[in-house]
């Protein structure tokens, strides 16, 4: 067995939504360690260029690209600049997320909150793969990851607009997986648990890490660099019979905001 290229991505190129801040940015920094030219693609252009500094300043390759995903001419022009900059497109990690932290109620929230919510989680990563399609299957070499959580399989309160839309991004990634195939194009998902970025930031409590800890056997919550490890897996060509799957990142339990 030649285990030499398993990892290598050597050629490739990566674009990565939201990939400034949090598991982007570890995805982004992974990415450009084993090799690949990455686009770290985000609506904070500022944050976006600091981290494809970094990058460069570590030995890699990346620009920054401005792009709300819930523009499309945004999307369009991601990836024409991508085509324009690296002349590939092999890998593709819809990162950009968001909603939920217990702000969803029903009593709450208007039907309009509710679509921005699919919008951005859904719509945008659906857009997105129907534009790189083409190009990775000129490449020869297709990886789409799209981020979903543990809220698209979990139960809770006043969540249902960014949860429903997690649990769209796993059976859409399943199904997605039969159209994109033969074209050589895997298409993955990863459902992070409570991991330490921003966005955490915003709900976490002492009170309610020491909650979510009674029902994680791996007593910590998760890293950034956790997430990246298995993004990295399934950009690389050791999964390379591996697609329409989701798999659970969460120190092997669940957390919840209303432990
Ligand atoms: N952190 C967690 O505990 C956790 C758990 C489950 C799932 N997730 C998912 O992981 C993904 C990343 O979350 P994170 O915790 O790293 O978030 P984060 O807030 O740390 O970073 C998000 C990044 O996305 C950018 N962004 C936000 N909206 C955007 C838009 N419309 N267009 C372009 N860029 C945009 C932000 O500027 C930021 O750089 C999301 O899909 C989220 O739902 C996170």
């Amino acid at each position: 067995m030649d285990t030499s290229k398993f990892f290598d991505l050597k050629g490739k190129t990566a674009i990565v939504t939201g990939g400034a801040n949090g598991i982007g940015k570890a995805s982004c920094e992974i990415l450009a360690a084993f090799g690949a030219n990455v686009v770290v693609s985000d609506y904070n252009l500022e944050d976006a260029k600091k981290t494809s500094k970094e990058i460069n300043g570590n030995g890699g390759k990346s620009i920054a690209i401005d792009c709300d995903v819930t523009k499309d001419e945004a999307l369009v022009n991601l990836v024409d600049k991508t085509m324009a900059e690296f002349g590939s497109i092999e890998i593709l990690v819809n990162n950009v997320g968001g909603g939920g932290a217990g702000k969803e109620s029903p009593y709450d929230i208007d039907v309009e909150q509710f679509k921005k919510v699919f919008e951005m989680n859904v719509f945008s990563m659906w857009r997105l793969c129907q534009l790189v399609a083409p190009h990775m299957e000129k490449a020869g070499y297709g990886s789409i990851i799209n981020m979903s959580s543990m809220a698209s399989i979990n139960k809770s309160p006043a969540i249902s607009a960014y949860a429903s839309s997690k649990a769209a991004i796993n059976h859409m990634t399943r199904n997605l997986a039969f159209d994109y195939g033969p074209a050589n194009i895997r298409i993955n998902a990863i459902g992070p648990g409570a991991t330490k970025t921003h966005a955490l930031s915003t709900v976490l409590t002492p009170e309610l890490e020491k909650a979510m800890l009674k029902h994680t056997p791996i007593k910590r919550l998760g890293e950034a660099e956790d997430i990246a490890g298995a993004v990295l897996y399934f950009a690389a060509p050791i999964s390379s019979w591996t697609s329409g799957q989701v798999i659970f990142v969460n120190g092997g339990g669940e957390q919840t905001l209303d432990m």
